[in-house]
């Protein structure tokens, strides 16, 4: 007889269950998800916006700092969540940018929008943050990580989304294909580094990553 531990979390039902039955989304926030899903924007799975939204909820930051704000699917549902009061987001795609400071505006929300590469961003800010959304590139979560931990209050965590690649991560480097080599290795450097620190790992969506501070 099958234990619990060798059953596999993810049976489509299980997925099917947690993605599109559990819990929707009310009114406008519903609408925004919906969009992004029929105009293919990649925003969080609907899973992980639910997790994120519950631990908000109960947790409560004062601060957030997203990388990756893409239309501003998740930085809505988490300022909604949350109630914080000090919201940045970190975007570099001057389109998305636009459409995120639209639907900011939509929702009534004052959320700083900074436009850029995180990569130069990061360095520059000077205030800490209680949760911390990590959300972009992957290739650069490893280079984005001290920049993070340097600014994340004590007490506060960090979420980073996608790091698995669909389980490819875990392939040997010979199976991976030429032009995936340099994110599969610095993902792998990244679950290295991170296994190091006081983390867990959910698996919704793509790998769900959670760094609380010391
Ligand atoms: C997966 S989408 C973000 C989805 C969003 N968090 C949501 O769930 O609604 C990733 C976004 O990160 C942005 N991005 C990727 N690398 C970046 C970087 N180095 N600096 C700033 N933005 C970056 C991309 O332009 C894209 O819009």
């Amino acid at each position: 007889m099958l234990n619990q531990i060798d059953r596999p979390v993810l049976d489509p039902r299980v997925l099917n269950y947690i993605r599109e039955v559990q819990r929707p989304f009310d009114g406008a926030l519903r609408d925004l998800e919906v969009w992004c899903i029929e105009n293919r924007i990649p925003i969080i799975p609907h899973e992980t916006a639910v997790y994120l939204n519950f631990m908000l909820e109960l947790l409560r930051p004062k601060s957030i700092l997203e990388v990756g704000t893409a239309v501003g699917f998740s930085t809505i549902s988490f300022a909604l969540a949350s109630g914080a009061s000090v919201i940045e987001t970190i975007e570099r795609n001057p389109e998305d940018a636009e459409l995120a400071r639209a639907n900011f505006a939509k929702f009534g929300l004052d959320i700083d929008l900074l436009e850029g590469d995180a990569f130069d961003i990061l360095p520059t800010l000077d205030k800490t943050y209680d949760f911390i959304f990590l959300d972009s590139a992957k290739s650069k979560y490893i280079d984005f990580l001290p920049e993070l931990l340097r600014v994340l209050a004590p007490g506060g965590f960090i979420a980073v989304d996608d790091i698995f690649q669909g389980g490819s991560v875990f392939d040997a480097r010979e199976d991976v294909h030429r032009s995936q080599r340099t994110i599969h290795r610095k993902l792998n450097e990244f679950l290295k580094v991170t296994n190091d620190l006081n983390s867990t790992i959910v698996p919704l969506g793509d790998g769900l990553l959670l760094i609380k501070a010391d």
